[in-house]
């Protein structure tokens, strides 16, 4: 079965373009495939919390040394790491915030920053 994870990043409920736009694609898209399983996240009114000095430390360190404050980190992050590694495919309703994406979208991305999972670390070395 297809999983498909949909995001949405305003930080606007009803008044939101992105919301309506992103919610039209899945509900066409659910017709085509009834059978898939649609997640949802809504980090425009449900941020994540950013990662902190306990997170990185957390990812870069043996799981027998983890402090309970680095362990804190991951019970919040592992989740959203595996949330989006099972999904087949991503729809995102995102508007444009000070010509960039909004930083919850941002601070939701930097959970995903996982050596070895989400990147090799040889994609931007020259
Ligand atoms: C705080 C804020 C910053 C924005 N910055 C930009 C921008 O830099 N460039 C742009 O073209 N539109 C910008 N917009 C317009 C939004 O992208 C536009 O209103 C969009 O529809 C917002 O998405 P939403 O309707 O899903 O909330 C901004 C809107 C807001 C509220």
């Amino acid at each position: 079965m297809q999983h498909i994870l949909h995001i949405d990043a305003s930080y606007s409920g009803e008044r939101s373009i992105s919301r309506v736009l992103s919610h039209d694609f899945i509900t066409a898209w659910k017709k085509l495939h009834p059978e898939a399983a649609v997640l949802y996240r809504d980090l425009g009114h449900f941020p994540v919390p950013y990662i902190n000095e306990a997170w990185i430390a957390a990812t870069h360190s043996s799981p027998e040394i983890l402090t309970p404050e680095m362990i804190a980190a991951l019970e919040v992050s592992n989740p959203l790491l595996e949330e989006f590694l099972l999904v087949d495919g991503y729809v995102f309703g995102v508007p444009m915030y000070g010509f960039t994406i909004p930083a919850t979208l941002k601070a939701y991305f930097e959970h995903l920053i996982r050596l070895g999972q989400t990147y090799s670390g040889h994609e931007s070395r020259g």
